[in-house]
């Protein structure tokens, strides 16, 4: 599919989704977001891992479109926000994992992007904020909520009311991001992390996701249950019966994702 605003390069079982719109650095406007959202729907199904940057050299995302939004009422801004919701929500809901490489800004609605994937490398150049305050606005396509818990409720206020832009050493210091990069060499990190986690069973993975993102919401014993199950659901799969087939068998395995 031809898309103007984002480019999907797929290679072998990764896939590189690049937000390309470097005039305007990369910004979120509605239609990048329902170009993100048919790419998501239509990932070809030998991709293992995601991982998700910006086109250019200065910007992975310098936010939701400030141009577009501008003259906007409340009504489209609420459906301008749930349209970013929905994008969000299905990155996060894949069942591969999924990696940010953010190579420079990661503001606004693009630090909201990095956090609704499942791992966060930076660049030495990344500056990473959510500075909507300066704006009169709040984040709007759940930056309150998944900074929060990523780095704490106390941390996300100071970022959000002061709108202060961290550079990625603080962004790690602070467990916002993984590891920082230099810049030439962000991408071949995430690709290599990519190729270490395909190797392991997709249907783990998934299951491990899965667990992991619905359990943080819930109280511990509901979440330990949620493990329980899917550690039996995996026991019907062919992957539990190869990974453990392989190790015994002194061999690597080689898994279907099924
Ligand atoms: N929306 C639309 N256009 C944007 C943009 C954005 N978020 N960020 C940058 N651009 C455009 C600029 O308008 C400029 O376009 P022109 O060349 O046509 O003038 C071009 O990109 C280059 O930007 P700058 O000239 O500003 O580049 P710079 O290097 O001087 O500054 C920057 C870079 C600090 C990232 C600055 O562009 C900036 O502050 N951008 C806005 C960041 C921001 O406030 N993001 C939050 C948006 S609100 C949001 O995301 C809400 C939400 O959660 C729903």
């Amino acid at each position: 599919m031809a898309y103007e605003n984002i480019r999907l390069d797929t290679e072998g079982a990764v896939a590189v989704l690049t937000i390309d719109r470097p005039k305007a650095l990369n910004a979120l406007n509605t239609q990048t977001f329902l170009e993100m959202e048919s790419a998501l729907l239509l990932l070809p199904s030998q991709v293992r891992a995601l991982i998700v940057t910006g086109g250019g050299d200065k910007a992975f995302v310098a936010g939701a479109d400030i141009a577009e939004m501008a003259t906007i009422g409340s009504a489209q801004a609420r459906e301008f926000s749930a349209l970013g919701h929905r994008v969000m929500h299905l990155l996060e809901r894949l069942t591969i994992p999924t990696i940010a490489a953010v190579n420079g800004f990661a503001l606004g609605g693009g630090c909201e992007l990095a956090l609704a994937c499942d791992l966060i490398y930076a660049s030495d150049k990344a500056k990473l904020g959510l500075p909507e305050a300066t704006l009169g606005v709040i984040p709007g396509f759940g930056g309150t909520q998944r900074l929060a818990r990523a780095v704490g409720k106390m941390r996300a206020k100071e970022l959000i009311f002061t709108a202060e832009r961290l550079d990625a050493a603080k962004a790690k210091e602070i467990g916002l991001v993984l590891e920082v990069l230099p810049a030439d060499q962000l991408l071949a990190h995430c690709k290599a992390v990519a190729g270490k986690l395909i190797k392991n069973g997709p249907m783990a993975l998934s299951q491990a996701k899965r667990v992991i993102e619905l359990g943080a919401d819930q109280d511990l014993r509901t979440a330990n249950e949620l493990e329980s199950q899917a550690f039996g659901v995996l026991f019907g799969s062919e992957d539990q019966k190869e990974g453990m087939k392989a190790f015994l068998e002194k061999r690597p395995a080689v898994f279907s994702g099924r």
